[in-house]
């Protein structure tokens, strides 16, 4: 069923070529997205941090064509990537019906990423936000009605039928996507920012990533949503995303550490729990997953620490704290986390504002 509010009928504009550019961030769940229904909408609601310095740019040059199709060509760091073209024609082919111009022109999508594309840092939530965020300043060219709001909007509803989690790499601080009964505003089909209050504990909030294993995912988001249609535990998972988003609402309120890691670190083993726990079963985390989480977990009972960590659905860990400790956990992580990182190797990033329009 399309979204009518998403569809503009009649530009008033029409364009023949040009270029338009932006810088999308990643962002890291902290109640998790796993499973969906229907055109990419999520069996739960979800909440994350948009991160600051993991992020794609990618710059959309255009030009009318009269032939008929898509027509387009991609380019990784300046190289013609042709692996990453079906990922984007499916995603043509979703959107057409919200930008009825895409066959009109020819497309070079030029885009590179601030991390390595071999980091096993996820690159499509940055990836396909940037791409939406490029073909929304097209339509508003085309339509300079178009307001502040509607364009954020649309751009997270673009983004999120490229990949379900890209919806919520277009602003920030702290994003919700997913309906949820207490939270106004919420919804399937884009990213919100969280509307309630934010206590400072929250601010320039700390995520350094650790690159355990940079290999190629072994089991696709898309397998993985699919795997929880049958999943014996579907529904006390969705139930339980859902109570923990609930519980976060006091926790941003009043900045309750504790509280905020109990919930945050159940969500990530949770999460790794579904997938541990499907047919066909997976196990994403490697055995140096395991070594940080439970230095962490020392390193906290010792100190009175408020470090925590989370995960994707690979093995990389995500250490999450506040920016007060960002010299002793730093010092940590130096001393007794980086010996189980492939190479050595850590991206020390924090929470972000959202995408920004390059000038080109
Ligand atoms: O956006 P997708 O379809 O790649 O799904 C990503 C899901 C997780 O990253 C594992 C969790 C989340 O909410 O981001």
């Amino acid at each position: 069923m399309p979204q009518h509010k998403f569809i503009v009928c009649n530009y008033q504009h029409s364009l023949t070529s040009g270029i338009v550019s932006w810088q999308a961030p990643s962002n890291i769940a902290l109640v998790k997205y796993w499973g969906k229904y229907g055109e990419q909408m999520p069996m739960n609601a979800s909440v994350s941090f948009t991160l600051k310095h993991c992020n794609t740019k990618t710059s959309v040059s255009f030009e009318k064509k009269q032939s008929e199709g898509f027509q387009f060509e991609v380019f990784l760091d300046g190289k013609r990537e042709e692996g990453f073209e079906p990922k984007i024609n499916k995603f043509f082919e979703r959107v057409e019906a919200y930008l009825p111009f895409l066959k009109d022109f020819k497309f070079k999508i030029e885009t590179s990423n601030s991390f390595p594309h071999s980091s096993g840092i996820a690159s499509s939530a940055s990836g396909m936000s940037a791409l939406a965020l490029c073909l929304m300043e097209m339509e508003q060219r085309m339509q300079p009605s178009i307001t502040d709001d509607y364009f954020k909007e649309k751009a997270s509803f673009l983004a999120r039928l490229g990949s379900g989690s890209a919806c919520r790499s277009v602003e920030g601080p702290l994003i919700v996507w997913g309906e949820h009964p207490e939270i106004d505003g919420s919804s399937n089909l884009f990213g919100t920012k969280y509307p309630f209050d934010i206590h400072e504990n929250f601010r320039n909030y700390q995520d350094t990533i650790l690159l355990v294993d940079k290999g190629e995912k072994q089991v696709s988001s898309t397998l993985g949503h699919d795997l929880m249609v049958d999943h014996p535990f579907a529904a006390e998972r969705f139930r339980q995303a859902k109570d923990n988003l609930s519980k976060l609402i006091p926790v941003f309120k009043n900045g309750d550490l504790p509280e905020f890691i109990k919930i945050v670190e159940s969500e990530a083993l949770s999460l790794h729990a579904m997938m541990m726990t499907s047919l066909p079963y997976f196990i994403l985390m490697k055995p140096n997953t395991l070594e940080i989480i439970n230095r962490i977990w020392k390193f906290r009972d010792e100190t009175g620490s408020k470090v925590c960590f989370t995960l994707d659905a690979g093995a990389n860990v995500h250490v999450l704290y506040p920016k007060l400790e960002k010299d002793n956990v730093l010092h940590f992580i130096k001393k007794e986390l980086l010996q189980y990182c492939k190479n050595g190797e850590f991206i020390e990033d924090e929470v972000g504002l959202g995408a920004t329009n390059i000038l080109v």
